[in-house]
């Protein structure tokens, strides 16, 4: 194939990335998608963060359910840590998933909890 031709091919792939709604949505914060729902006041008392994340984490429940309730991955961790700990709402994005080894150094992933 000529280098003309494959250049051509090269910029019409581009220019149907550039058109696909898939390469349009831009990576989301998770904490922002949960702005558009309720503002900074879905998790912050007068839209302030508390010093000890423990008003943060009382929202995350009283929505998403406690940590018990959860999956395999979630329950062990009830008593031991906050949502934030994993899903940091300002550093993450939507559909990120946390990982394990910042804690344990065993390569335990959420696949091998789950399976
Ligand atoms: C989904 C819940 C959630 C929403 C909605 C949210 N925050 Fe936060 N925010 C947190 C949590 C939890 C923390 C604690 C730090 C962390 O783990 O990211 C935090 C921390 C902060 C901090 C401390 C600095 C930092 O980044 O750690 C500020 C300032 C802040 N939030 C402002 C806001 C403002 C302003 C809004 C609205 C535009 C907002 N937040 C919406 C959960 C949320
Ligand atoms: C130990 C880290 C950890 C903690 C703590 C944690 N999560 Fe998760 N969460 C994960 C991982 C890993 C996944 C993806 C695998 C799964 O579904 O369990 C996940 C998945 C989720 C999902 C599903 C997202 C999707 O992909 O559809 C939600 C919602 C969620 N968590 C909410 C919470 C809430 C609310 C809390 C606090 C009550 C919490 N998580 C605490 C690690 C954590
Ligand atoms: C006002 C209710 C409400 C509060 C408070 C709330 N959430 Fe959510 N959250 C939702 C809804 C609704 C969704 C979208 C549907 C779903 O995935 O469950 C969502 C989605 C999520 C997801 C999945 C995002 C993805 O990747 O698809 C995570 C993780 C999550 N929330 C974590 C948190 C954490 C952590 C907190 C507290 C800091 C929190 N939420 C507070 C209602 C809430
Ligand atoms: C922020 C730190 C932190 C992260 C990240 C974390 N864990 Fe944990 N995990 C803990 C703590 C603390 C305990 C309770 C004390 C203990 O047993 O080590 C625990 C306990 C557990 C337990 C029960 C005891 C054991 O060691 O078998 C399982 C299972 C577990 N975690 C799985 C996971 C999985 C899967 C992930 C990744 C999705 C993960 N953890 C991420 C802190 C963390």
């Amino acid at each position: 194939m000529s280098k003309k031709i494959l250049s051509a091919l090269f910029g019409a792939a581009l220019a149907a990335l550039a058109l696909s709604p898939v390469a349009m949505a831009e990576p989301q914060e998770l904490a922002e998608m949960h702005v558009e729902m309720d503002g900074c006041e879905a998790c912050h008392a007068d839209g302030e963060p508390s010093a000890d994340g423990a008003y943060e984490f009382e929202q995350c429940q009283s929505c998403h359910g406690t940590l018990d309730e959860m999956d395999a991955v979630h329950q062990p961790h009830e008593g031991n840590l906050m949502c934030a700990d994993c899903h940091a709402p300002h550093d993450m994005n939507v559909g990120d998933k946390p990982t394990c080894d910042s804690c344990h150094d065993d390569g335990r992933t959420p696949e091998s909890i789950l399976k």
